[in-house]
């Protein structure tokens, strides 16, 4: 059953909970329908199995190099454990290996395919909290963390500067934010 509060729906759908306005709702699922058809051939040259191994991966080289170069680098600058907010978490490719660094991690996107969204997290041997909501309603989250991390995100804000003070209030004094894009 929803759990209906003022506007908001949180609920869980196949192990990724949702907070969603009924209207973003209706909106995003004629949007992931589309985008879906549009992914189809993508999404069916995908093997679970791969999941675990990402970045390192022989499959779609342009994404998953860029990505083993940014998982080099938050290694080198993130704190080795915390409350750890993933921004655009796509597939938990980088909400698995934070983990795996010891972080305990809650993932927002609002892809939730299990093959090319928070689905894929039933793919992986660690665990994690998926959320999909919309990134531009980040002031419906309760909590502090001590990482925040948008990697290759920032260009889907439609309020940068809106997004920036949420999260500024979202993370907890001391915390750190990695935010990378080129
Ligand atoms: C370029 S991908 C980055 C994925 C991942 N962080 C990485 O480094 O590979 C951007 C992600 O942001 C998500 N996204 C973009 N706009 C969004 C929005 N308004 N609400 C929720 N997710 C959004 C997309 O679904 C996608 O998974």
């Amino acid at each position: 059953m929803p759990l209906v509060m003022e506007d908001i729906i949180l609920r869980q759908k196949k192990g990724v909970y949702q907070i969603l306005t009924p209207k973003f709702k209706t909106k995003l699922e004629y949007f992931l329908d589309a985008f879906e058809d549009y992914r189809e051939e993508y999404i069916g040259r995908i093997d679970p199995s791969m999941f675990k191994e990402l970045p390192y991966v022989d499959f779609d080289k342009d994404v998953w190099k860029l990505r083993q170069l940014d998982i080099e680098l938050i290694k080198k600058i993130i704190p080795k454990s915390g409350k750890t907010l993933e921004i655009g978490a796509w597939n938990g490719w980088l909400s698995n290996r934070l983990v795996e660094m010891g972080c305990e991690v809650t993932a927002l996107d609002f892809f939730t395919h299990h093959l090319d969204g928070l689905g894929a997290h039933k793919y992986y041997s660690n665990d994690w909290l998926t959320v999909q909501m919309n990134l531009d309603d980040l002031g419906n989250i309760n909590g502090k963390y001590d990482l925040i991390v948008l990697n290759r995100c920032l260009p889907y804000f439609i309020d940068l500067n809106k997004t920036l003070s949420q999260l500024t209030f979202l993370l907890r004094p001391g915390g750190n934010t990695f935010d990378y894009w080129n």
